[in-house]
């Protein structure tokens, strides 16, 4: 489940989300108005994080050919070479935007990744081998006090406002809850499983706005039905996609309804 290709479903939103940040941050004082970029997530997003938890090896990218085509040497991002955010950051002239667990960084006057391999909106989705989603909250929580601590409040409120916020979750949520038992899968209401992991999603995005944030962007949950381990754990979807785990469209209106209620 940590290794799908990059989809950039929510290219809309982030493109603008994008266009209105780049302006600002070339303006005449590129340093004092930088972009901070803060990072949620799953493996699609994860530039690292996994590499500095101990209980983890099934949701680890440290190893060769991971990093070959760029790198040349595997920095835990599950990719051959750079991730989406690795791009957005060149775009906004800002560094890559570091894994939050690594050793030594301390600053994030860029920001910071949050994001963990294998990691769903749900605590129990990998529980002990990932961060959940709101770990990775916990952790903002901590980066923003610290922030306080050194800068002063109008100063941190004003950094958090002007930050762009990437998502990418819900797909180990829905993978977890097929892989394990296919037939609570079947039984239980979807409606409300998908409810229960936008509803989690929903709380952290609430408290970031509530920190100020107000760029957010998402990417969708990929078509997880059609990914080879889907189709390989079903005996008998030897061609096709399993439907049962297409539930994208459901999750993305979600997600719009979401961003619309606190826009308004
Ligand atoms: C993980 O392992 C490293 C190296 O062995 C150690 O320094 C670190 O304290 C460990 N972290 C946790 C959370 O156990
Ligand atoms: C799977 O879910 C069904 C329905 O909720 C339940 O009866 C069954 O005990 C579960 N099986 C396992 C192995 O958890
Ligand atoms: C968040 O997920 C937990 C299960 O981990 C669930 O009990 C809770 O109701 C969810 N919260 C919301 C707001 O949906
Ligand atoms: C697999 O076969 C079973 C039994 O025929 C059927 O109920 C189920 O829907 C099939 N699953 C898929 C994904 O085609």
């Amino acid at each position: 489940m940590a290794k799908i290709s990059q989809h950039f479903l929510y290219a809309f939103l982030l493109h603008a989300v994008l266009i209105s940040a780049r302006c600002q941050a070339t303006s005449e004082h590129p340093k004092k108005h930088v972009v901070p970029f803060f990072i949620f997530g799953d493996s699609i997003l994860d530039a690292g994080n996994n590499n500095y938890i101990n209980t983890t090896t099934l949701d680890q990218a440290n190893f060769w050919p991971y990093g070959e085509t760029f790198f040349k040497f595997p920095t835990g991002r599950f990719s051959d070479g750079r991730l989406a955010p690795d791009f957005i950051a060149e775009y906004l002239n800002l560094p890559l935007i570091p894994p939050y667990l690594q050793p030594g960084n301390h600053r994030y006057l860029a920001g910071v990744n949050f994001a963990s391999a294998g990691a769903g909106a749900l605590a129990e989705t990998h529980k002990g081998f990932v961060i959940d989603l709101k770990t990775q909250l916990s952790y903002f929580r901590k980066v923003k006090q610290q922030l306080r601590e050194e800068r002063g409040d109008t100063e941190t409120t004003t950094f958090l406002s002007k930050a762009i916020y990437l998502f990418s979750i819900g797909s180990n949520d829905y993978v977890e809850r097929f892989s394990t038992n296919f037939s609570a899968f079947h039984s239980s209401s979807k409606k409300d499983y998908v409810g229960m992991v936008v509803g989690n999603l929903t709380a952290v995005v609430k408290e970031i706005y509530k920190n100020g944030g107000r760029r957010f962007g998402f990417l969708n949950v990929e078509p997880m039905g059609c990914s080879p381990y889907a189709r390989a754990a079903l005996q008998n979807s030897t061609c096709g996609c399993v439907d049962e785990l297409t539930v994208s469209r459901r999750v993305k209106w979600h997600v719009v309804a979401l961003v619309r209620t606190e826009e308004s």
